[in-house]
């Protein structure tokens, strides 16, 4: 079922050990137009649906324990669709927005916005400052709405004010690292994911959080992303508890026999 589980799980095998849930979720919510188009509905019909599955997301997420949740819900590369297409998503984000921000409030809901801004037409912006300044000081899970977001872009953008940075003195070139990237994307202050979800099948990143990406688990899952509901998200959390983590060093146990086999 779970393209890219590691397959130890089913009798026989080795139990792998209890491993906490992943502090940080990312959804690639894909698969709104081919579920519509499984059914004869129009595109926007999916889109609607799509909506229905974000929010039982963010119900189940804060369930199971998940801290911070980023949803990939227009990406800079959507403005390409037919402009009918963009306009229903913007009128639908608007309308998640105006109707939702109140039950994400009282149930301690932190929304966070990453993408660009400055471009967005203004009714869109004051929405999205609103709903982040209502919020701001709620201590639930961090939900994550990546809007107009591009990686490419993002890294651009914190490569531009790094450099401006440097220019104006406030930077020493010699001091740049990977954490003074990280300080400089949209997504500052926010741990990386720790596992990425992306329904219907594609197996690709399509410009989300390359960056942040970097150990980030991978599960690919086969349904449309209407049809993602609390048991999809059970399995997805399944599978990335079983993967083993190792960020380039060696797990525990071989460390121990290695260290047995040396004395
Ligand atoms: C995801 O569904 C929603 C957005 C990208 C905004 P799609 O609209 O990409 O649906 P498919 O991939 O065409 O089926
Ligand atoms: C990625 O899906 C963007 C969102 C889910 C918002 P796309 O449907 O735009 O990605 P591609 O075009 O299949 O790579
Ligand atoms: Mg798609």
């Amino acid at each position: 079922m779970i393209e890219g589980d590691d397959g130890r799980r089913g009798p026989g095998a080795r139990v792998a050990e209890p491993r906490p849930i992943p502090a940080h979720v990312g959804i690639i919510m894909d698969g709104n137009g081919r579920w519509a188009a499984a059914r004869g509905l129009p595109r926007l019909e999916g889109h609607r649906r799509g909506v229905d599955a974000l929010r039982a997301a963010v119900k189940s997420a804060s369930d199971l324990g998940v801290r911070y949740l980023t949803v990939y819900s227009f990406s800079s590369e959507n403005w390409t669709r037919p402009i009918e297409e963009v306009t229903d998503l913007m009128g639908l984000l608007k309308r998640f927005i105006r109707k939702d921000l109140a039950d994400l409030h009282r149930n301690g809901v932190r929304v966070r916005i990453i993408g660009e801004r400055v471009r967005l037409m203004p009714d869109i912006r004051a929405l999205l400052d609103e709903a982040e300044i209502l919020t701001a000081a709620n201590d639930g899970l961090v939900l994550v709405v990546a809007f107009n977001y591009g990686s490419r872009q993002e890294i651009a953008g914190a490569m531009r004010r790094i450099a401006e940075g440097v220019a104006s003195g406030a930077i020493d070139p010699a001091t740049i690292g990977p954490d003074t990237v990280s300080t400089h994307l949209d997504t500052a202050g926010i741990p990386d994911p720790d596992l990425i979800i992306r329904t219907s099948g594609e197996q690709r990143l399509s410009n989300f959080l390359m960056w942040q990406a970097a150990y980030a688990e991978f599960v690919f899952l086969p349904c449309h992303w209407p049809d993602f509901d609390r048991t999809a998200m059970e399995a997805a959390l399944e599978a990335y508890t079983a993967r083993d983590r190792r960020f380039g060093g060696i797990r525990p146990a071989e460390l121990e026999r290695k260290v047995k086999t040396a004395l």
